[in-house]
């Protein structure tokens, strides 16, 4: 018996004169669970997208169940068998959870025809058990958090009942315990033999999770095997074309004066009683699950929402920040973590978005310095490694690693004295991430203070000077680099205080 469940073969696929594949073939079976891997902007979305009826391809053939098929549309797709969650959220923030995840199918009363929502909230209320989330199903999607949306988009997936599961970049929202939560999702879609198609950054995750695998680079299949006959070193070599050796930059632990200081932080409901200083030349990394508070208070010191009590100190001096503006003017930058919502405009180009927190410095009496404008994209773009064909495109058609450095680039040309980054490396592919964590030292060389939230502990144990712990709203622990191991910030993540 032959348990090729898909077989795609010879894929092309052009955006105007962008190949962004190049004659790929790519085949999976059922029961397996397959890494799609490659840097940003091989390929691997437009891939999986082709698949999900996203995209047409320009050429190849798919072969799906035996079955020589074309996907026209999503709705043909989904039907086939074939359900995805899409590395860029598609749900619909105004929606409850429930409506969106019936959305396109929806379940009807059979004597009368009409809508059946009692059944389908019961169905969303199931599966939401089924993920162990603590989320009602008639909560509008735009009041959960980035984590809790992707577990609805799994839980829409798993209510599809497909043959085929598609999940590009699921866990880069994720934290240790909802990373868990989605592999034993995973071995379980896994034990009813279905497919599983895994993309993914984190190599550790791939080799923990996965069976085969399959490399793209720049748009061209490069190679494929079995997980178990291969060794991370030859990973990276087929990923990047050549070796890697990805150290961390060795921070000098030279700080100067305290630039930030924050008294008893408190915003009702998300946390309470921060309280920290930061130093000029310093990376403090900021550790914690998700829904642990950090990016809250980043947003609160940033102005973007509101504090109920507590002061904020800058050079020494209480500052009342009001709005990002008033941030912005104390020398403050922050990188949200959420590119799609707050960190780019999808509709406009690079040059654009680089620039658009600098306008004022860029422009005269009124007119844009075209020329700087270029210049300093220029700077920013190739440092950061953007990869595009042009300054021109549209942040919208750039794969999703690479909106992500367009936000970097954008927050290190304002040239900020205090630079918040909320998951900075989040969707960056290996190659990369060694690069803006050279960077990150870089800017910790020339003085800059530097507030590192990161959900990814190696990044916080290689990169930090001093690591703070917080666990629901509150912090738990204050590290000093060398007092620091994965098991205390682990444990002082999940709320067990170290004595
Ligand atoms: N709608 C589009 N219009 C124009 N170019 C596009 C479009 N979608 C993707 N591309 C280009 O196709 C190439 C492949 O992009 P794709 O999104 O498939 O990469 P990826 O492997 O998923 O990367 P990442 O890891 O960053 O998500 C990139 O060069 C990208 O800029
Ligand atoms: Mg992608």
């Amino acid at each position: 018996m032959n348990n090729c469940i898909l077989e795609m073969k010879g894929i092309r696929k052009y955006f105007y004169g962008v190949k962004a594949l190049e004659g790929v073939d790519f085949k999976i079976k059922t029961g397996e669970v397959h890494a799609l891997i490659g840097e940003n902007g091989a390929g691997k979305s437009t891939l999986v997208k082709i698949l999900a009826g996203v995209y047409q391809p320009n050429a190849g053939t798919i072969i799906f169940n035996h079955k020589s098929v074309q996907f026209l549309s999503p709705q043909i797709s989904q039907q086939a068998g074939i359900s995805a969650i899409h590395q860029e959220a598609t749900m619909f923030p105004e929606l409850s959870v429930t409506e969106n995840i019936f959305i396109g199918h929806h379940i009807r009363n059979k004597s009368n025809g009409l809508l059946s929502w009692k059944e389908m909230k019961d169905k969303t209320q199931a599966l939401l058990n089924r993920l162990e989330l603590d989320i009602h199903p008639d909560t509008k999607v735009k009041n959960l958090s980035v984590a809790q949306r992707h577990m609805v988009e799994v839980a829409k997936a798993l209510s599809l009942n497909a043959k085929i599961v598609i999940m590009d970049e699921p866990t880069s929202a994720l934290t240790i315990k909802e990373v868990e939560y989605l592999y034993k999702i995973i071995r379980k879609l896994k034990s009813e033999n279905k497919a599983v198609i895994f993309i993914s950054h984190k190599f550790e995750e791939i080799f923990e999770i996965a069976d085969y695998f399959t490399v793209l680079r720049d748009g061209k299949y490069i190679g494929e095997g079995k997980m178990a006959e291969v060794t991370m070193d030859e990973i990276i070599q087929m990923v990047i074309g050549r070796n890697l050796e990805h150290r961390y930059p060795q921070i000098e632990a030279e700080q100067g004066n305290t630039i930030l200081k924050v008294k008893n932080l408190t915003r009702i409901g998300f946390f309470k009683d921060i309280s920290f200083e930061l130093h000029q030349g310093e990376i403090l990394g900021f550790f914690g699950l998700v829904g642990a508070g950090r990016t809250e208070v980043m947003q609160t010191i940033f102005g973007i929402e509101a504090l109920t009590s507590g002061e904020v100190f800058i050079n020494g001096k209480k500052v009342n920040i009001a709005n990002p503006a008033e941030a912005m003017n104390y020398g403050l930058a922050y990188i949200p973590e959420d590119r799609q919502l707050q960190g780019t405009i999808l509709k406009m180009n690079i040059k654009e978005n680089v620039t658009l927190s600098i306008i004022n410095k860029i422009s005269r009496h009124f007119f844009l310095d075209k020329e700087k404008e270029l210049k300093i994209t220029e700077q920013y773009g190739k440092q950061i490694e953007i990869k595009a064909s042009s300054w021109q495109q549209l942040v919208e058609d750039l794969s999703g690693g690479n909106q992500q450095k367009v936000v970097l680039a954008k927050w290190i040309a304002t040239k900020p004295r205090i630079l918040i980054m909320d998951e900075p490396t989040k969707g960056i592919d290996v190659a990369t991430k060694a690069t803006v964590h050279n960077i990150i030292s870089e800017l910790a060389k020339q003085g800059i203070a530097i507030i590192l939230v990161s959900s990814e502990l190696p990044e916080i144990l290689g990169m930090s000077n001093n690591i703070i712990v917080m666990h629901e709203g509150a912090i738990t622990t204050k590290f000093t680099r060398d007092k620091a191991n994965s098991e205390n910030i682990i444990k002082a993540a999940i709320g067990s205080i170290l004595s």
